[in-house]
């Protein structure tokens, strides 16, 4: 360092050291630092020095400036709190922090896995991109058979002609990985998104999530069903609730059943949210199909399994009374904020 920028940092030092109080420290610092500083002023020297130098001297101001930047922080620190020259105000407002927290879809796909955790049922997760036969074939829905089109999907090219990937229309493609990777008996709860090309509206969305249930054992009936969805359901909604099986088709259970709960906004009275019948369809169900056993390399004559599937989304609708599901996806803090 040339011995004019020695000297003139021990001046400063000394100034700064000097200083006493916050206000004094800032003249200092508009002295040495500020736009029209003494430093400012050096660095517009450099033009006009020889070539040779101007790198060396750009390098020893901004050296010097550093330094000098660090004196007068440490100096300031000294005179926090202090009297008239604090430099923080303790009677401004505070600043809130903003905290963070879970999405409402996830705290309440944390509740329902918590809940099925309780009753025995292991978390498990598989892919969102799947393969025909993990999302149709292992589960009974042959190609070109007309219940195909409810879990059509949205298919992903692939380099491999022959291979089709998928994102897959429900979480039951996850039954089949998980008896293929925990041999019966065995008990899962898998959460996870699944997508279908729906128009979006109020009740609509081409992503959404699900929760599966499957356990596999070898007496296993649909009283054993019954019982863990009445205890799910007083859990999730009041121990009031009720529970309504209503016979159904899916090509991967059988028999099948959709479950609804009673109302618990109108207490089963009859209102405009259970369109005046008292009953919420919540899930479907049912008792494992052979040939899915058989997919996952399980024998059908040794082990018998209940399986189900619910949204997540329609249980924090019904939840939390909100009319609709778009509000889930727009990141608007202020329904975030809610919960
Ligand atoms: N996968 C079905 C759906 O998405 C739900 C379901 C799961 C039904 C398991 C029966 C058993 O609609």
């Amino acid at each position: 360092m040339p011995s004019d920028l020695q000297s003139l940092e021990q001046e400063a030092r000394a100034t700064i050291e000097a200083a006493a109080d916050a206000r004094v420290l800032n003249d200092v610092r508009v002295k040495y630092l500020g736009r029209k500083g003494v430093l400012q002023e050096l660095m517009g020297r450099i033009p006009s020095l020889p070539l040779e130098e101007r790198r060396g001297f750009g390098a020893s101001v901004n050296g010097l400036k550093k330094a000098l930047e660090e004196a007068i922080e440490a100096k300031g620190r000294t005179f926090e709190g202090q009297g008239s020259s604090r430099l923080l105000d303790v009677t401004l407002p505070g600043q809130r922090p903003l905290v963070g927290r879970r999405h409402p879809l996830m705290q309440v796909e944390q509740e329902i896995c918590a809940i099925f955790g309780r009753l025995g049922l292991k978390a498990f997760r598989g892919p969102e991109v799947e393969t025909e036969f993990y999302n149709f074939e292992a589960l009974n829905i042959p190609l070109e058979h007309p219940s195909r089109d409810a879990f059509d999907t949205f298919y992903i090219k692939t380099a491999d002609k022959g291979k089709k990937l998928l994102l897959r229309s429900h979480t039951s493609p996850s039954q089949i990985r998980a008896l293929m990777q925990c041999p019966p008996p065995m008990a899962v709860v898998v959460p996870g998104r699944v997508y279908r090309p729906d128009a979006v509206d109020a009740s609509h969305s081409f992503m959404f999530h699900q929760v599966e249930g499957l356990a596999v054992d070898k007496d296993i009936r649909f009283s054993d069903l019954k019982g863990v969805l009445i205890t799910f359901a007083r859990e999730m909604f009041g121990a009031e609730t009720r529970l309504r099986f209503r016979p159904s088709f899916f090509p991967f259970t059988e028999p099948s059943a959709e479950v609804d709960i009673s109302c618990f906004i109108c207490g089963a009275k009859g209102c405009s949210v259970c369109k005046q019948s008292g009953w919420l369809e919540i899930l479907g169900c049912g008792m494992v199909h052979p040939h899915v056993l058989r997919s996952a390399g399980v024998d059908p004559r040794r082990w018998r399994g209940y399986a189900f599937g619910m949204g997540v989304e329609r249980i924090a609708m019904l939840k939390y009374g909100i009319h609709d599901i778009r509000l889930f996806f727009e990141n608007d803090l202020r329904l975030l904020e809610q919960f």
